[in-house]
């Protein structure tokens, strides 16, 4: 979604402004544009595009060096993604410019207010009416901040908004509700953005910015309000990672980079989690062991692939805690009215922390008496923020659109929960929870492991690289990542894909099979796992109709090789544990696909990493 910038500081503001947005360009946009005040105007140059059409702009129409700027990449809603429509958007009488994220739901009825009152727009954006209003209060006296607030008041929906006002050089104001908003302290400048990556160039102090709250500063100050104008608190935090962690560091894609990162993702995300006197401990649990105790269902509410790990982890929780544990995708939770008592545990599972399908769903739990633990993967995000207790995920910065460390440690995360609810209902004995825990804890050396031996995945890719349409099957914890597997390569490589749960192909999938489209099999572990030999007879059953098989097998299944076109073998786990290494030849053969199809990976078309708008 939208990425913002805003600078104010004794560097070139301009160059801080395009660096910082070019950090930001995983987040999916569109256009990009931003102004500076340059004398007694505001400079503005914005282009539809990829930010090089604004660093060609810049070049053809360059401006002298100033000391405040805001930037924004916009990724289209109201209107389409134009040079018109792109931000900063500048009041009609020229006194302000301004930036957004998020969506203004009661834009219509302002805009006609403004247009009845004879203000001319220039755009198609629900952004504009901000500008516009803003602009009217400055023009009519109104303190900056104290017009930011005004318009705040006004306006529905969700929003990010970053000022600038002409007759003030040195200031800035940004407001934030719903959307995120990060202030960067550095000594004698200071930052806004949307993520802490636009600025942890020059500082790593942040400030995260509340919900309905007003910032207002300058190189020295930075002031935080409610709407209401009443002072306020951010939530300070260092941030732990560095630049290199934001760069791709000799990788062609951030995505393939995370895949490689993911051994030191699961362990990080597992260390600390387990005591001298092996029990487990999860110290952002704040939920008493009664009320977890007490707990009579669990649902889980996530999007896209975090919706995916979340499947996994029904399949854990309901065989370690036997616990009734329901799935939703977050988009559709709330409009069901769920059934939920203050006996219901919500477990939410985000990546970003700021999907506002998922931000939507916990809150409407809340309200229904339930308790929300969260797993996420980025400190001081709304989520987390907003719910009773919160696992981090110990990722580190995931840039690529396509989630794949996020993933990996929100199953690490999903097996950690499952074990702890065991632990305190007392479903599991110490000794067999300690037996797992070993067992997870030995799994980074095993995705180290596939990752060692992923060379046959690329020369399948440039095998199959013509194809149209992919099937993915799997049974068990393997049929959500059969769909995660199908989800990696409609998102990069814009192919068909289509995930299913392998007993389920005869029923009806089993009429797309023929000859051109390839199938992936996930085969659960031989011998201790009863699904095996029916996975074997699926296989078959497609092999039959001339699909060509890829089987992911562990090593020693033997039974697997002749219904294997393509056998690529996985480390011996357990099978609720397969997961883990089962996905990681599917993520990387989709990076493979579209790297040689010619596609951005880290920037596929249409997507956002952080989808912010409901
Ligand atoms: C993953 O590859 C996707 N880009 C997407 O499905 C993502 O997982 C989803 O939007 C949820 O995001 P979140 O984890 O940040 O909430």
């Amino acid at each position: 979604m939208c990425g913002i910038i805003g600078y104010v500081g004794p560097r070139v503001a301009l160059d801080v402004a395009v660096a910082g947005l070019k950090r930001m360009e995983y987040r999916g946009y569109d256009s990009a544009g931003v102004a500076v005040i340059v004398g007694d105007h505001i400079e503005l140059r914005k282009k539809a595009g990829k930010i090089a059409n604004l660093e060609a702009e810049l070049a053809a129409r360059p401006i002298a060096p100033t000391q405040i700027a805001i930037g924004h990449t916009r990724w289209a809603t109201h209107g389409g993604p134009t040079d018109e429509n792109a931000h900063p958007h500048i009041s009609a009488n020229g006194r302000v410019a301004l930036i957004h994220n998020g969506i203004i739901e009661n834009f219509a009825t302002l805009r006609q207010q403004l247009e009845a009152a004879g203000v001319p727009f220039q755009s198609k954006t629900d952004t504009e009416v901000a500008a516009q209003l803003l602009g009217r209060e400055v023009e009519a006296g109104a303190d900056l901040a104290d017009a930011m607030r005004t318009v705040c008041r006004l306006l529905d929906g969700a929003f990010t908004l970053v000022a600038l006002d002409v007759t003030q050089p040195g200031r800035l104001v940004a407001a934030r509700r719903n959307s995120p908003l990060v202030v960067g302290v550095g000594e004698g400048e200071n930052f806004v953005a949307s993520d802490v990556a636009a600025f942890i160039e020059f500082t790593r102090s942040a400030i995260e910015l509340g919900q309905d709250q007003v910032v207002d500063l300058d190189r020295d100050q930075v002031t935080i309000t409610d709407f209401a104008g009443r002072p306020a608190q951010g939530k300070p935090y260092e941030v732990t990672w560095d630049l290199s962690a934001a760069e791709k560091s000799g990788y062609d894609w951030f995505m393939r980079k995370e895949i490689f990162e993911q051994p030191r993702a699961v362990a990080d995300t597992l260390l600390g989690r387990f005591t001298d006197a092996g029990a487990l401990k999860l110290d952002e649990l704040h939920i008493s062991e009664g009320h977890l105790r007490a707990v009579d269902k669990i649902i889980i509410v996530a999007c896209g692939t975090a919706y995916y790990a979340g499947l996994v982890a029904k399949y854990a929780i309901e065989h370690w805690t036997r616990v009734a544990c329901e799935v939703e995708i977050a988009s559709e939770f709330r409009y069901r009215d769920p059934i939920i008592t203050g006996r219901t545990l919500v477990v939410t599972i985000s990546q970003s922390g700021e999907t506002a399908d998922t931000l939507m769903a916990i809150r409407h739990a809340r309200e229904q008496g339930a308790r929300i633990v969260a797993i996420c993967n980025t400190n001081g995000s709304t989520i987390p923020r907003e719910s009773d207790a919160v696992i981090y995920t110990h990722a580190g910065p995931e840039i690529g659109v396509a989630s794949t460390k996020g993933f990996i440690t929100q199953l690490a995360a999903c097996y950690l929960l499952g074990l702890y609810l065991a632990q305190i209902r007392g479903t599991m004995f110490g000794d067999e929870i300690a037996g797992v825990m070993r067992e997870l804890a030995a799994t980074p050396p095993l995705i180290q492991k596939v990752l060692d031996t992923l060379e046959p995945m690329r020369d399948l890719a440039k095998r199959l690289a013509g194809k149209e349409s992919f099937l993915f099957l799997g049974r068990h914890v393997g049929y959500p990542i059969a769909m995660e597997g199908a989800l990696k390569l409609k998102e990069i490589a814009y192919v068909h894909a289509e995930g299913f749960a392998a007993g389920e192909l005869k029923h009806g999938p089993i009429a797309l099979v023929d000859k051109d489209v390839p199938v992936f099999i996930i085969v659960p572990p031989m011998g201790r796992d009863r699904l095996h030999d029916k996975v074997v007879s699926n296989i078959e059953e497609v092999r039959a109709r001339g699909a060509h098989t890829i089987v992911l097998a562990e090593e020693g299944d033997l039974d697997v090789a002749p219904h294997a076109d393509t056998l690529f073998r996985l480390p011996r786990v357990s099978t609720i544990l397969q997961p883990l290494v089962s996905i990681v030849p599917l993520q990387f053969f989709a990076c493979e696909l579209a790297t040689l199809l010619g596609y951005d990976v880290d920037q596929p078309r249409n997507l956002a990493k952080s989808v912010t708008v409901e």
